[in-house]
């Protein structure tokens, strides 16, 4: 383990009823690294995610981050403290347009003729296109509603809603496995982008092209347990696919 990782999660276990999804888990994130999550359907990728952003309370174990003990914690007070959780469905609203959907969940409000409530649109618009702008991101127009952006761009607004609330870690899970090529290349862009400002990641991915494109490092998860933990420098497709199928197990 390095000398100051941001996240630490040390000893973490996590059982559903006689199944143990996470086994001693220890596991962490540098500033400004990339860190590849890999592991076969069922390795427990998703439940140490789950763990880390607060929806699952680990059943052993201690998770920190930039020092303050996380464990068990609600998902607002850990989003509070700059870890955003892009999740696969994305968790966006499809009848809303690009600012409505930064904000979500946190409306700018103004007052119509100093008196009746109403969401500050172009307010939310405005901050949504330097969020997007930072990241070099092209959206023709912020008044599209979600429902007609391509899955890129919707995956670009997911994340420029992380990092405009600050995000001081970001999490994704499978950000391009429903994208096409040339969204797919747009997204790890971004993820150079966001490492580039010191933005750490956490990638899960299945796409053995993606990791070795983005990550710094590759962690792989067999049966709950970590099998295994790469450095980009040692990595190839051959010993990252051997630790997943755990044909790098010891006998
Ligand atoms: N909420 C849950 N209830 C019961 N079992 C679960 C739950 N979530 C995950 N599991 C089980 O825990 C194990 C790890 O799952 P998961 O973390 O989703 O794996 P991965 O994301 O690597 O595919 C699997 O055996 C899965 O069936
Ligand atoms: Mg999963």
């Amino acid at each position: 383990m390095s000398d100051s990782p941001i996240l630490k999660v040390r000893g973490v276990s996590k059982f559903f009823g006689g199944l143990t999804a996470l086994n001693n888990v220890d596991f962490w994130v540098n500033a400004g690294e990339v860190v590849a999550l890999l592991g076969d359907n069922g390795a427990g990728k998703s439940t140490l995610i789950k763990c880390i952003s607060g929806v699952y309370r680990p059943d052993h174990g201690q998770i920190t981050f930039n020092g303050h003990d996380i464990t068990g914690q609600a998902p607002m007070a850990i989003r509070s403290l700059g870890i955003e959780t892009i999740y696969q469905d994305l968790a966006l609203a499809e009848n809303l347009d690009v600012g409505a959907n930064v904000f979500l969940g946190k409306e700018k409000k103004k007052r119509l003729l100093g008196l009746i409530p109403v969401t500050d649109d172009d307010y939310m618009r405005a901050e949504a296109a330097k969020a997007l702008q930072k990241l070099d991101i092209h959206i023709p127009s912020l008044r599209q509603k979600l429902v007609n952006l391509s899955g890129g761009q919707r995956q670009a607004v997911a994340i420029a809603r992380a990092i405009y609330w600050n995000a001081r870690l970001i999490i994704m899970d499978e950000p391009t496995a429903a994208l096409g090529v040339p969204e797919q290349r747009k997204v790890l862009e971004v993820i150079r982008t966001l490492r580039d400002q010191g933005i750490p990641i956490i990638l899960i991915s299945h796409t053995m092209q993606d990791v070795m494109d983005v990550a710094d490092r590759m962690v792989v998860m067999l049966r709950g347990r970590v099998a295994a933990n790469v450095p980009r420098a040692e990595a190839t497709v051959d010993l990252l696919v051997k630790h997943i199928i755990g044909a790098g197990e010891m006998s």
